[in-house]
């Protein structure tokens, strides 16, 4: 029996239906939980046996879970890497032991790309490109000679945080008045980013923002509880751009307090599935598939914006 599984099993390697294990990063946010309960749910759907990890946002652990499925003969891994790098001896353990790996959610960078079959998740880079063009929109229309940006990053080395960045630089780069003044670091986490917006109030660094973009909405909720309290009139005139749209992000632009949210979609489980299922079927797949997203901003219709379960 693998211990500690969500779904813990007897291996029985005449079993008809494969085993795949699902190695996650963490538990950080209602965003996170959706797309852990989306890959289960599908899986589950299609009789496939989960082994579920929860790696507690720590790499270490994430590499012993992969360990364990290889011990335990998994037919196929799914990892949800925290970072970018440090995946490369683990994935080959796996390759040599013949177990095949699909990356879903943020990219990893390796020496070797045959140590995965496929990346499934979001286009980060397309993200920031979406984030960066409501500014420039937003810039076009205002007669301010300069536009201040605070930008609250996530997780350093995780590729929703390098890739988010790259994709609103170069899209920002267009209009020379919008620069990004200050840059803090929030790791994703609601705490950490009401934390250091809360610190940026208090030292005065924070006056002369006109912008907050937030790589996820976790942060931006802890960002305006750090308002709320230390500067409540601040956020009426901040323009706030967010990611990912979780219900209180959206009930938020609803509000008019938010301007803007770069969706970011959890629902990847059908098509992490479908992967899984062509490539234990011999079928070829694609080394890169993006899943569908949107932007839902105070330039659209607010109205029209589905109902969110996370
Ligand atoms: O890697 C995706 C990001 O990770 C999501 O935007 C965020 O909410 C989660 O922590």
């Amino acid at each position: 029996i693998l211990t500690g599984c969500t779904h813990a099993i007897d291996r029985d390697e005449d079993a008809l239906s494969p085993v795949v294990g699902f190695s996650q990063s963490g538990t950080e946010s209602n965003w996170r939980k959706a797309h852990t309960d989306s890959i289960i749910t599908e899986l589950e759907k299609e009789d496939y046996q989960v082994l579920y990890r929860n790696g507690f946002l720590n790499q270490e652990r994430q590499i012993q879970d992969i360990r364990r499925f290889i011990a335990y003969k998994v037919d196929l891994i799914i990892l949800a890497p925290l970072v970018e790098s440090g995946w490369d001896t683990v994935l080959t353990e796996a390759k040599d032991a013949g177990i095949p790996v699909i990356i879903v959610d943020r990219n990893i960078q390796t020496s070797d790309s045959d140590l995965y079959i496929t990346h499934v998740g979001p286009s980060f880079k397309a993200e920031g490109s979406r984030a960066g063009l409501y500014l420039s929109n937003y810039a076009s229309q205002s007669s301010e000679s300069t536009i201040n940006v605070l930008e609250l990053k996530g997780l350093e080395n995780a590729a929703s945080t390098t890739l988010r960045h790259e994709g609103f630089l170069e899209t920002i780069g267009r209009d020379n008045r919008i620069q990004v003044t200050q840059t803090l670091q929030g790791d994703f986490i609601r705490s950490k980013g009401r934390e250091v917006i809360r610190t940026a109030l208090q030292d005065g660094t924070f006056n002369a923002i006109d912008v907050l973009y937030s790589h996820n909405d976790e942060m931006t909720l802890g960002a305006l509880e750090a308002l709320k309290e230390l500067a409540p009139d601040k956020s009426d005139e901040l323009v706030i751009i967010s990611i990912d749209g979780q219900k209180d992000a959206i009930d938020l632009l609803k509000k008019g307090i938010i301007n803007c949210v770069v969706e970011c979609n959890p629902h990847v489980g059908w098509y992490v599935v479908n992967a899984v299922s062509r490539h234990l079927s011999g079928s070829k797949i694609p080394k890169e598939i993006y899943v569908p997203e949107t932007v839902f901003s105070d330039q659209g219709d607010l109205s029209m914006i589905p109902t969110r379960n996370y």
